[in-house]
């Protein structure tokens, strides 16, 4: 059984290093006792039947209140985010959150010279048809109105000791389930957000300097919604249409 450093195989991983190995078909893992309390049916129904309620208020918010918001709300559900399980546990996330107005002003100007391009023809007319409802255009007030922007990068790969790159392995789907968390506790804390995706986003690594292996995946304005904020008028798809039991 490998029980040395020397034999263990470079992940990236972080590890307990105070845990004994266990073989599984030959190779090192650590493992740890997962017992958690059985929740009565009565409390989960009642559990998850509030969930959805409150989950089904939530809504894209685009008119922010330039309120600030507390920075430990938010770096909590960064914390909760960062629970997302993802492929092989490589974790492949990286949140900024900025809250410097001047960061946000130049995040902004950028954006919105990347979505006037965007806005003018780059998007395509069946792009900018399943847009229209939601009212949105080129000028994107809540990226500097909203208090905190969280800025999502995907980690596409990771490096060696020796410099060495190393894949990640579906850095996508990850990253989408840590943002779907992220956007849930942001909910859940009281605190209204937008998925704001401008296409392409590269000026946003340029911005805040971040490394090569990372790649900007969405920008989150999170703060209050604006005293008069207007939302599109959507309507969800009802569990009929979404849910197939077999
Ligand atoms: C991957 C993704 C990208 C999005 N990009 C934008 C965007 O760039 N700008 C924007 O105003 N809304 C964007 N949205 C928000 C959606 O338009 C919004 O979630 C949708 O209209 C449903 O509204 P709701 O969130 O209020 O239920 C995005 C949402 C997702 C999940």
């Amino acid at each position: 059984m490998p029980d040395t450093e020397q034999s263990k195989p470079e992940t990236g991983h972080t590890e307990h290093p105070d845990t004994p190995w266990t073989p599984i078909h030959g190779q090192p893992y650590r493992s740890v006792p997962y017992r958690p309390a059985r929740m009565p049916t009565s409390e989960s129904l009642a559990q998850a039947a509030e969930l959805k309620e409150r989950m089904r208020e939530r809504r894209t918010v685009r008119q922010f209140s330039t309120d600030p918001v507390p920075p430990q709300v938010v770096r909590d559900a960064i914390a909760c985010a960062a629970t997302a399980p993802s492929g092989a546990h490589q974790q492949p996330w990286t949140f900024v959150l900025v809250r410097d107005p001047e960061v946000r002003r130049r995040i902004r100007e950028a954006a919105e010279h990347e979505e006037q391009i965007s806005y003018d023809g780059r998007l395509g007319e069946e792009w900018l048809a399943a847009l229209r409802p939601l009212g949105t255009d080129e000028v994107k007030p809540h990226l500097t109105d909203a208090p905190a922007l969280i800025v999502v990068f995907q980690q596409r790969y990771w490096l060696g000791e020796d410099g060495t790159k190393h894949k990640h392995y579906y850095v996508d789907e990850s990253v989408g389930i840590a943002v779907g968390m992220l956007l849930s506790a942001l909910h859940l804390s009281g605190l209204a957000a937008l998925v704001h995706t401008p296409s392409p986003m590269r000026f946003l690594s340029e911005v805040l300097g971040r490394p090569e292996n990372e790649k900007a995946f969405a920008v989150i304005p999170v703060g209050y919604p604006a005293p008069d904020c207007q939302v599109p008028d959507l309507v969800r798809k009802s569990l009929d249409q979404v849910l197939v039991e077999v």
